[in-house]
């Protein structure tokens, strides 16, 4: 069988732009190689796009940025009938077809389903959820409003867009006070990597608390403070998907913000999740209700709060972090399916989904 061409986009105008390039890099290191050409595309902090042709290696830390003998100005063309890529080289335009692409982005355009809308335009088949799904679940009120909908269990929540809260910001703080109870967490509605969310426990921290998440985003989210432990569930699939054995997040920060996810390397992972059999199941069976109830295909990975018997969605990653070493890679690994493998099945799901809806 002929290699088929896949094209791995990378770090995106987003505040999550550097966990991609490291998602990217492994999974770039990984995909096997007797079965697919790599093609390489970074898109720069500033949303520049080049195909980039130097070292996989110089891709975390954004060196390869730098590598500019190895950068080509390109983009990826919304017209089916190029079906691909155009570069602009020095000896002129230059197009290659693809035929699938691996969106290794995280966050803010890329997992919000602007990347998600070009490539259905493009009609090149793509790793993860389409574009409705990836917006819906990028944006914390519409999960959650549609988990309310399919009857998924969730923490007490409100939302307010920064035109309701300025035109009367002593409403809203009573409000969220007398619906939520402090402490209450206040979240960028769209965000990702805990950038932006704040726990606030009287009504300075609130207000304090709005202005960060606003200063992110134009709609915030808040919700009552749940205990229980952080469990993570990962999913793969279109039509009929299944769930990995969930895994568990012991941060060790109050919560689990950005210092605790990525810089600080001592919070706890376990897998399986510390708690029954019978609880990971039911986190198994609310995460794959969930992902049906969003719309997702490909993959997801459903974070949840779990506390004796009640189990509470969190909420939906469309693109979790992706190296070897993150959590989603981890589950399926433990569930038998290795990395290599993994990316494999994600990129025929890709194809196999694009295939079904001729
Ligand atoms: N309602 C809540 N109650 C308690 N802790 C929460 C709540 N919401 C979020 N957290 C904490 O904040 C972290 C980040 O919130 P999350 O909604 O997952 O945002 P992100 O999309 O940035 O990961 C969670 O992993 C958890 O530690
Ligand atoms: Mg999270």
């Amino acid at each position: 069988m002929d290699k088929q061409t896949v094209l791995i986009l990378f770090g995106g105008k987003s505040s999550e732009h550097d966990v991609s390039t490291v998602s990217a890099s492994s999974v770039i290191k990984n995909i096997p190689q007797d079965k697919y050409d790599i093609i390489k595309m970074g898109i720069t902090k500033e949303g520049a796009w080049y195909r980039y042709n130097g070292d996989v290696e110089l891709l975390p830390e954004d060196k390869w940025v730098e590598d500019t003998a190895n950068l080509v100005p390109a983009f990826l063309s919304p017209d089916p009938t190029v079906g691909g890529i155009i570069e602009i080289t020095d000896s002129g335009v230059k197009t290659t077809k693809i035929d699938a692409v691996f969106p290794v982005l995280h966050g803010k355009n890329g997992e919000d389903g602007t990347v998600q809308g070009l490539l259905q335009l493009a009609e090149i088949p793509y790793v993860g959820c389409d574009m409705t799904s990836s917006a819906a679940c990028m944006d914390k009120a519409i999960t959650n409003a549609l988990a309310d909908q399919a009857g998924i269990a969730q923490a007490k929540w409100l939302s307010y867009t920064e035109h309701e809260y300025r035109s009367n910001p002593q409403k809203a703080l009573d409000e969220c006070v007398e619906k939520l109870g402090y402490p209450i967490f206040v979240k960028p509605a769209k965000a990702g990597s805990s950038v932006g969310i704040s726990k606030a426990s009287n009504v300075h921290e609130l207000a304090d608390a709005f202005e960060t998440a606003f200063a992110n985003d134009s709609k915030v989210v808040l919700e009552e403070t749940v205990t229980g432990a952080e469990v993570e569930c990962a999913v793969l699939g279109n039509a009929d998907p299944i769930a990995a054995t969930p895994g568990e997040i012991a941060p060790c920060n109050e919560f689990y913000d950005y210092e605790a996810k990525y810089i600080a390397g001592t919070s706890g992972l376990f897998i399986p999740a510390r708690i029954s059999e019978d609880m990971l199941k039911k986190v198994q069976q609310q995460a794959i209700k969930a992902y049906k109830a969003l719309g997702c295909s490909g993959l997801s990975r459903v974070d949840f709060f779990v506390n004796g018997e009640e189990i509470l969605l969190n909420e939906i990653n469309t693109i979790p972090g992706f190296t070897s070493i993150s959590m989603y890679p981890k589950l399926f690994a433990h569930s038998g399916i290795e990395y290599s493998d993994l990316i494999d099945r994600l990129i025929k799901l890709a194809i196999e989904k694009k295939e079904s809806e001729q």
